[in-house]
């Protein structure tokens, strides 16, 4: 019998984000982000952390590409801090924080590594939130604008873009129950909005990207959404899971289908916009064909789901997990079939390749007395999604890649840097790196193109 490995050209990443690694916050002009300001608001942020130093990635990029290139990484997914180039986040460029990914890229392709550039992963102009944010009705042409500024620049290098991080998390989080940057706690009304530009953004970025771009692009987003996992493999339970999947049931934002569906299928989900119906920003058709545009992956970052039965009459309920189930330091269940039923209902409907963008586990990593960092729960943890992934793989889900979350340990938003999810540990004072033993172990999987992962 042949080994099992993945497909020929799946890609193996890894994943960061420009306020979680980057510091030099005050640094070569660059402008404040939302971020900045929430980190200041005593009783935030874990111990009142914030990214201004991070992991000096900024200064220290060369030595973290050359980890990159250790661990043998295919692919490494960035993202571009939006204040960091436009330090107002429209007008006037900031020639030196441009420089900064050039150069990042420049030497990215000089170690074999393909760069996927996120536009938006969460750290907002300051000086826009200012001007009403997402509320405002121009901050999709700000944010088109931005992106020309990106793609001219570096898509001459870059042929893979994701538009936005995870919409579901800064809206929620950030303007809804006010945990995240900048901390808002909006109505109804407001957050339909701030959803319904997001999405305009993700269009026309979409559409700059498309027509502007140097080297022919392959651009997606990088969606979350709880992933239901049926209880057991019946075609009652499995058709349970799928319905919970793609409903939406509450007045919150944490699902799937408000933003996939407009982007991808070109139209709002029904049950969304009867709950929503008083709340619905109007006269929004136009939006919709721009909001629709075409796009070669769907990206998701998957790190649990629920388990999910049939009900007798028809209808779903999540099942509450068991007493003592495992847990990661986040408090997150470890569901690693979300890794086989998460791709293959979004595939089912959405029709376009998978790409992980981010899945991976926080965990009490230390420097142990011999100087290593050994992290075995975190290689089981990625060894049973992987093999589930694979599951997928093998029953026809077309799946391109893997990004794991994340190379370093980094600032984890409102919990600082308690939460440790890195491959490669980061001591804070002296900025010291070293690989875990996930790090050595993640090398051999690209090696083996997952070979190892079924030894
Ligand atoms: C998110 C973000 C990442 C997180 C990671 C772990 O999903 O919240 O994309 O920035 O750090 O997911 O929580």
């Amino acid at each position: 019998m042949s080994q099992k490995i993945f497909p020929k050209n799946f890609i193996w990443g890894a994943a960061t984000a420009s306020y979680q690694i980057e510091g030099a916050a005050y640094q070569d002009g660059r402008g404040l982000s939302v971020w900045d300001m929430f980190c200041r608001q005593p009783g935030k942020v874990f111990l009142g952390n914030t990214g201004d130093v991070a992991c000096d990635h900024y200064h220290r990029y060369l030595e973290d590409i050359k980890l990159m290139s250790d661990i043998g990484l295919q692919a490494y997914r960035l993202s571009i801090s939006w204040p960091r180039v436009i330090p107002d986040g429209i007008g006037k460029i900031n020639e030196k924080g441009l420089d900064f990914y050039e150069k990042l890229i420049d030497s990215l392709l000089e170690k074999n590594i393909q760069p996927w550039v996120t536009l938006f992963h969460w750290d907002y102009p300051y000086e826009l939130y200012c001007k009403g944010g997402w509320l405002n009705r121009d901050c999709s042409d700000w944010f088109a604008s931005y992106s020309r500024v990106i793609v001219d620049r570096l898509s001459d290098r870059v042929s893979h873009w994701i538009t936005l991080n995870e919409p579901q998390c800064f809206i929620e989080l950030g303007h809804h129950l006010g945990n995240h940057a900048p901390g808002l706690k909006l109505e109804l009304s407001d957050l339909l909005l701030i959803t319904h530009n997001t999405l305009l953004s993700h269009g026309k970025a979409v559409q700059i990207i498309r027509s502007h771009a140097k080297k022919n692009p392959k651009i997606g987003a990088s969606i979350v959404g709880v992933v239901s996992i049926p209880s057991t493999e019946t075609s009652e339970n499995i058709e349970a899971a799928k319905n919970k999947m793609f409903s939406i049931s509450k007045k919150d934002f944490l699902n799937n289908t408000w933003f996939a569906d407009p982007m991808i299928l070109g139209k709002y989900p029904d049950d969304g916009c009867e709950l929503f119906k008083e709340n619905l920003p109007k006269n929004i058709d136009k939006d919709l064909e721009i909001i629709n545009q075409p796009l070669d992956f769907f990206g998701t970052n998957i790190y649990h789901g629920d388990y999910v039965q049939a009900k007798s009459n028809g209808q779903f309920e999540a099942i509450p997990m068991l007493d003592g189930s495992p847990l990661t330091t986040m408090n997150w269940n470890i569901t690693p079939e979300a890794f086989y039923w998460g791709p293959r209902f979004y595939y089912e409907r959405y029709q376009l390749p998978i790409i992980v963008t981010e899945n991976g586990m926080a965990n009490t990593d230390l420097l142990q007395i011999d100087g290593k960092v050994h992290d075995p729960q975190r290689i089981d943890f990625l060894t049973r999604y992987l093999r589930e992934y694979h599951r997928a793989i093998e029953d026809g889900v077309v799946i391109d890649g893997y990004f794991l979350w994340s190379l370093l340990d980094n600032f984890e938003w409102e919990h600082g840097y308690k939460q440790r999810f890195g491959i490669i540990y980061v001591d804070y004072q002296s900025l010291k790196r070293t690989p875990k033993d996930s790090a050595y172990w993640y090398k051999e999987v690209i090696s083996s193109n997952g070979g190892i992962l079924f030894k």
